[in-house]
């Protein structure tokens, strides 16, 4: 078949299936318990037929398995809070035009907003990635994580180093989540919370032996993330470790990924690793070093060590 009909109409099927599911509440349904279509039809008032070829649609996306008793269930929890945002999309002509994003979530103000209904949905897209890079890095004693959201790195470094007291940095709003998600992990006790905002936060000097900024750097441009590494280093002491888990431009979904920047942010891109490599070493990093994660050539690890 011609590859840009069948592109077009699998992405069209997916995102119509999706919303489907989202709005007749099957996903709702199938996050609480996982059910057959025939059970799914029943309690959510719809045609038995139409359940069964609408989550066999979502299948091989990846959105939903079919298990070995014929009931579906979600391959990530909360796939429904991902459904706001299919309407930005409609937007794209617009932005395209003015050159405006529909928000700009690398303002706070904007961020405090958005991001609280977001960040638990967000946790949930890294999969494994946060237990790998737990095992990547030296397991540490105190950890700074940025923009932490609902924290699946510190929870993944707190949970792999018992000894290890994290400190989670975020707008007020966002630490809600943010204490929510350390609370389901039972981790009450191994965090503390920095509420505000990154670029003017107030940090003590050398109190960190690992500060992570996780899918964050994206929001910014590269004068903002260069800006807001060098005023982050001086927190790290002596021979600690600086991580960057984020994007890789030139990755299978880079292009996609930019685009949905250029929807929500004012500047925000998938920066190349050679970017982040050159914010590292502009701010007295050493021994800079990039790894990719997750394997699928979409998201890099970048550390450098404080002398
Ligand atoms: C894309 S989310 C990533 C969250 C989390 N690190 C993760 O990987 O799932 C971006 C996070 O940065 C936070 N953020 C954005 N701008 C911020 C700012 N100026 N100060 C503090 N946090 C900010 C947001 O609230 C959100 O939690």
């Amino acid at each position: 078949m011609n590859a840009p009909f069948k592109k077009l109409s699998e992405a069209a099927s997916t995102v119509a299936a999706y919303s489907t599911a989202v709005q007749l509440g099957l996903l709702d349904r199938i996050d609480r318990e996982p059910a057959a279509p025939a059970e799914l039809a029943r309690s959510c008032g719809a045609h038995e037929r139409g359940v069964r070829v609408v989550l066999a649609a979502l299948e091989p996306g990846g959105f939903v398995e079919r298990m070995a008793d014929g009931r579906y269930r979600p391959t990530v929890p909360g796939l429904a809070s991902l459904h706001p945002i299919l309407p930005l999309w409609d937007h794209l002509p617009e932005s395209t035009r003015t050159g405006r994003p529909v928000f700009a979530g690398d303002d706070p103000a904007t961020a405090a907003e958005v991001y609280p209904a977001h960040v638990a949905f967000l946790a949930g897209l890294w999969q494994d990635q946060p237990a790998e890079v737990a095992q990547r890095l030296r397991p540490p004693k105190r950890l700074l994580d940025v923009g932490a959201g609902a924290a699946p790195w510190s929870i993944a470094l707190a949970t792999a180093s018992p000894s290890c007291r994290v400190t989670a940095l975020d707008l007020p709003p966002v630490l809600r989540a943010t204490r929510h998600a350390v609370s389901r992990a039972g981790l009450d006790d191994r965090f503390d919370y920095l509420p505000g905002d990154m670029f003017n936060a107030v940090i003590a000097p050398e109190s960190y032996d690992l500060i992570l900024i996780g899918q964050v750097c994206h929001l910014f441009d590269e004068p903002s993330c260069a800006e807001l590494i060098r005023d982050l280093v001086p927190a790290l002491e002596p021979g600690g470790t600086f991580a960057v888990v984020d994007a890789m431009a030139g990755g299978p979904t880079a292009a996609a990924c930019d685009l949905s920047l250029y929807l929500r942010t004012r500047r925000g891109a998938v920066h190349p690793p050679k970017a982040y490599r050159g914010w590292l070493e502009g701010a007295g990093l050493v021994d800079v070093d990039a790894a990719e994660i997750g394997g699928d050539g979409d998201t890099v690890l970048i550390t450098g060590t404080r002398r």
